[in-house]
């Protein structure tokens, strides 16, 4: 099971947007997928069409049960999406709370990651979604992955969270005695702007090695797939902008050939 975060401490650069669209892309590749939302506000839940304050379990269970979990309870805080293959372990508002009652408790950043480990062979692919804020949530989704995608959007102010985002992954992966990998993914590009042709450039002088070397361009059939609660991928499939996310994925997948067999 390989388990990817997307993650970045602004709001509005393309995370939940991202995660649901190469979701969609592994589904279409007979993957099977869960998706993690890990954000109180559930835009991600909202997107596939799920309420999740109505759903009788969610994330923030799952923290509170944590000492007891086995695969079978674990899955008892996922649901099924519209999509065949996909699931969402759902993330609700109280969730905005862990840091508070739960935050300074002793293995309390690892939970996630365990969780995981005891559904492993239930799943091929697993997308952690994140809120804009580092604490309890993020400490545990970047603590649960293998590969960090940090989705900037192409505008000068994006690339100031960003230096901060890249400083979070290192300081935590020096106190965990680790080094994330990560892909930096340029969205929302338009190719019309110089404001985004230089941030574009300011982003390939700052961070050769980690940029993934393309773009994912604005295309507002984003905002109509998720009208539609659809990913991308299934809502409008020859589109440009699923056509990038569609190279991402290879390039991601050829990043790390030894997680992901397609069959
Ligand atoms: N490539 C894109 N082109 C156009 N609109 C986009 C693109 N990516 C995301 N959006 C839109 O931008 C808004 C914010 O995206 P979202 O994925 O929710 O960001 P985040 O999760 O980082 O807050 C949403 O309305 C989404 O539909
Ligand atoms: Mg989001």
């Amino acid at each position: 099971m390989k388990i990817w975060t997307i993650a970045n401490q602004k709001g509005g650069v393309g995370k939940t947007t991202t995660v649901a669209s190469l979701a969609g892309s592994f589904v279409k590749r007979g993957q099977r997928v869960l998706m993690v939302d890990t954000d109180p506000h559930a835009s991600l839940g909202y997107y596939l069409g799920i309420d999740s304050e109505q759903l009788p379990s969610s994330l923030y269970n799952l923290f509170l049960a944590n000492k007891t979990l086995t695969a079978d309870t674990v899955q008892m805080h996922i649901v099924p999406t519209n999509v065949e293959g996909l699931d969402l372990m759902p993330a609700t508002m109280a969730l905005a709370t862990l840091d508070r009652s739960l935050g300074h408790q002793e293995g309390m950043g690892l939970i996630l990651k365990k969780a995981l480990q005891l559904i492993e062979d239930r799943y091929d692919v697993v997308l952690i979604d994140c809120p804009p804020v580092l604490g309890v949530l993020m400490v545990n989704a970047l603590a649960a992955s293998e590969h960090i995608i940090v989705p900037v959007q192409t505008e000068f102010l994006a690339l100031k969270g960003l230096d901060r985002m890249v400083k979070t992954m290192l300081l935590m992966g020096r106190s965990k005695k680790v080094s994330y990998s990560y892909t930096i993914v340029p969205t929302m590009f338009d190719k019309r702007t110089r404001a985004a042709s230089a941030a574009l450039l300011q982003l390939t002088q700052d961070y050769n090695e980690e940029l993934w070397q393309d773009v994912i361009p604005v295309d507002t059939k984003f905002r109509d797939a998720s009208l539609s609660h659809l990913p991308a991928s299934h809502y409008a499939p020859s589109s440009r902008g699923v056509k990038a996310y569609n190279r991402l994925l290879e390039y991601l997948i050829a990043k790390e050939p030894s997680h992901v067999k397609l069959g």
